[in-house]
């Protein structure tokens, strides 16, 4: 039997003594979206984490999005499938960074990308996903908006709003490093390829594309359109959903460095080790978690 026959057989008895569910974020690698129950955007995975009725919640992704699993399910326990997987942009603001801007603007909401720690969260008005930020901002009460930690796809929801938004200067590398140039080149290449891209890319790579999407948004975009090639400004994973779901049509990178680390940390063997040995149980402190539920559940009010 191979290693990776071995290792499905291992995981489905492991689901089945800890009663566990597994989600995947759209970026892991293939062969960890396959073993998964449920493979999402950020926005998926957290209504998903509402509706599970699983002891445990086995999480393919990275530190905020376990988070926000166990921001919601204070009863079950979550497991991170690679406790060293973070996110450098959610590390870029701290609660009390956060404290600061709010004494410098004090008429201002703030909305944090979901891409934040607990902490942040907990110090946030409301959370937002890529899915959801125009929603979100427009559903807030006040007209001034400390939007956290993404500058770019605070730019992005700028550009689709009336209220003013003080964009926090945090970035993702892997969206933020795809220059315009890139793009241009890629276009020249595929001349008939539709470009879409992630709202983390730079306003002026969101201003030569057809759209700025959520991954799941991207997967359900390309389904519906009748043209046959696209240039995708995101991480690669994507593609594992987007060839399977599209085996007629064809995809292209921007770069061949749009991969996240952390995303790929995660493999079927540290699935396995994390469900074996119970390991990467994410906690938060009470105190913290019900004051992020707060800013996670008017995100989920806004629908
Ligand atoms: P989505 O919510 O669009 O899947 O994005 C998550 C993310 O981390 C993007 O870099
Ligand atoms: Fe964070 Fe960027 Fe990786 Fe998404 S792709 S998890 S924003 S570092």
């Amino acid at each position: 039997m191979s290693d990776v026959a071995e290792f499905k057989k291992r995981i489905i008895k492991l689901k089945e003594e800890l009663g566990a569910v597994i989600v995947a974020h759209n970026y892991q690698r293939p062969e960890v979206q396959d073993i998964a129950d449920f493979v999402g955007d950020s926005l998926e995975l957290a209504r998903e984490c509402t509706r599970v009725d699983a002891e445990t919640i086995v999480f393919c992704g990275v530190r905020f999005m376990a988070e926000t699993a166990a921001i919601l399910n204070p009863k079950r326990t979550v497991l991170l499938t690679e406790g060293g997987a973070g996110c450098p942009l959610a590390d870029m603001i701290n609660a009390a960074e956060l404290r600061e801007w709010q004494r410098r603007y004090p008429r201002a909401a703030a909305v944090c990308y979901v891409n934040s720690s607990a902490e942040v969260k907990a110090a946030s008005y409301i959370c937002c996903t890529s899915a959801d930020g125009v929603k979100v901002v427009e559903s807030v009460p006040h007209d001034e908006i400390i939007f956290i930690p993404d500058q770019n796809l605070g730019h992005y929801i700028s550009t689709q709003t009336k209220k003013r938004l003080i964009l926090y200067p945090g970035y993702c590398y892997v969206h933020h490093r795809i220059k315009p140039e890139q793009v241009r080149r890629a276009k020249k290449l595929h001349p008939d390829a539709r470009l879409i891209v992630h709202p983390e890319c730079r306003p002026e790579v969101i201003a030569l594309a057809e759209a700025a999407l959520s991954t799941s948004q991207m997967l359900r975009y390309v389904r519906a359109s009748s043209h046959n090639s696209f240039i995708i400004g995101t991480e690669e994973g994507l593609l594992h959903g987007l060839r399977k779901g599209n085996p007629d049509k064809s995809f292209y990178l921007i770069s061949n460095d749009q991969i996240c680390t952390d995303m790929k940390k995660t493999t079927l063997k540290t699935v396995v080790e994390t469900m074996a040995l119970r390991q990467n149980i994410v906690t938060i402190p009470e105190e913290v978690r019900v004051r992020a539920k707060q800013a996670v559940d008017r995100m989920l009010a806004v629908g």
